[in-house]
């Protein structure tokens, strides 16, 4: 019996951490659905209304099958790529997400660092709770993007420019999907506000989430943290429709697009590019790269899922600038057949904030590491060691 005790008490030590246990990205996203407060989960995994769009940027990939090629040297993979010209050590990136230290309080400087250490490009959203500056001095020597919202105030904008070039930022990511923000009826119903507020259903649900609330109640003011001195500093009652929906220009046009890329004078992206003729616009204004995005499914439901539009997009400017996508990336083999149609990288947005809500900056790591390990085990057996190998043969529509 003693000895019976002796091994379990032995084998629990050596248990694996709950982290390394999980195995995929959707293991992840069942730990942050633990962690944290239905009403954050929620905003973080939640769409436009009937969120067809967001099932579809999953689903789609699914319908794109591998072409497995056999007997080639698969001795080495190797997933060093070079995007707008950075050298990187990986084909995913990390997408801007807004209010990240609401999942937990190490926030986008975790985020930023672990991406450094997977030699990937993290874009720090005008959203964010941490400092243009803060986030620049995480890891330095790392390349990052900055991803603008234009704001109604033309001097916020401009100074969110000028900081962003101060600070080192490689590429200035405009998004322009979000003339108003899209209707997600998940928050609707929670009443998120940022920061969340004390009232009987956040105190009965601290209750059941005491670990977030712990690191919540810990943490400084969860601040709109680049954006505070010119607009208000959280959602205030009434919660972020309502907050973009005042702060956010719905008149802006492809000329203060254009206005934006001058001021920026440096690599300039396009981000929730959705058709080839807008595309097209993007490259008349002088845009480096665009990405392909729906904004995970958030924006305007029914929009096509981003794998489909892919093809549409590389075929009109491919040959000129670069194409990027995001959406519904949650496995390796996403990853490949979104570069198989031309892509020269994929983002990934919940995705790292599932690990990052799981465990922290951890988690973020885990992420990186699950993927890479799936990118890698796969590109073995397509028997396509390198990025540049990844071509149109590689799958079948
Ligand atoms: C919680 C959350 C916040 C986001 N905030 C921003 C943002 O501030 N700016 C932006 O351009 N996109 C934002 N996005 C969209 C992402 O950049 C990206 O387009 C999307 O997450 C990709 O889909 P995926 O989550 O399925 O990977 C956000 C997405 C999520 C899930």
């Amino acid at each position: 019996m003693v000895g019976l005790v002796r091994d379990a008490l032995a084998s629990r030590g050596a248990r694996r951490s709950r982290l390394e246990r999980a195995a995929s990205i959707a293991d992840l996203r069942t730990r942050a659905q633990r962690r944290l407060p239905a009403a954050v989960f929620d905003y973080l995994e939640g769409a436009a209304e009937d969120e067809v769009t967001a099932r579809a940027n999953k689903a789609a990939f699914g319908e794109i099958t591998l072409v497995p090629r056999v007997l080639r040297d698969a001795s080495k993979v190797d997933l060093a790529t070079t995007i707008t010209g950075i050298p990187v050590d990986t084909p995913i990136l990390c997408a801007p997400t807004g209010f990240t230290r609401l999942f937990h309080p190490a926030g986008e400087n975790a985020v930023a660092a672990a991406a450094a250490r997977a030699g990937s490009i993290y874009t720090l959203s005008t959203m964010a709770t941490r400092s243009i500056e803060d986030v620049a001095a995480v890891a330095p020597e790392a390349p990052k993007w900055f991803q603008l919202y234009v704001w109604r105030d033309e001097r916020l904008v401009d100074a969110l420019i000028e900081r962003a070039k101060a600070a080192g930022y490689r590429a200035l990511c405009l998004t322009v999907d979000t003339a108003v923000l899209g209707r997600r009826e998940r928050d609707h119903r929670s009443g998120l506000t940022i920061p969340p507020r004390a009232s009987l259903r956040t105190v009965i649900d601290g209750a059941r989430r005491p670990a977030w609330w712990w690191g919540f109640l810990r943490s400084d003011e969860l601040l709109l943290a680049n954006v505070a001195s010119h607009a208000p500093k959280g959602t205030g009652r009434t919660g972020l429709a309502e907050l973009t929906n005042k702060q956010f220009d719905p008149a802006v046009t492809w000329e203060a697009a254009a206005r934006i890329a001058r001021r920026w004078d440096g690599t300039f992206i396009v981000k929730g590019i959705q058709c080839a003729e807008d595309a097209q616009l993007a490259v008349d204004l002088g845009a480096h790269a665009v990405i392909v995005s729906n904004h995970g499914g958030r924006q305007l439901d029914h929009a096509p899922a981003t794998v489909r539009v892919l093809p549409e997009v590389v075929a009109a400017v491919g040959e000129r600038i670069e194409v990027l996508i995001d959406g519904g990336v949650r496995r390796g083999t996403d990853v490949i057949k979104a570069l198989a149609l031309g892509a020269s990288g994929v983002m990934i947005g919940r995705a790292y904030l599932y690990g990052l809500a799981a465990a922290g900056e951890a988690g973020v790591d885990r992420v990186f590491a699950m993927l890479h390990a799936e990118l890698r085990n796969a590109m073995a057996l397509l028997g396509t060691p390198t990025i540049a190998d990844i071509g149109p043969s590689t799958i079948r529509l």
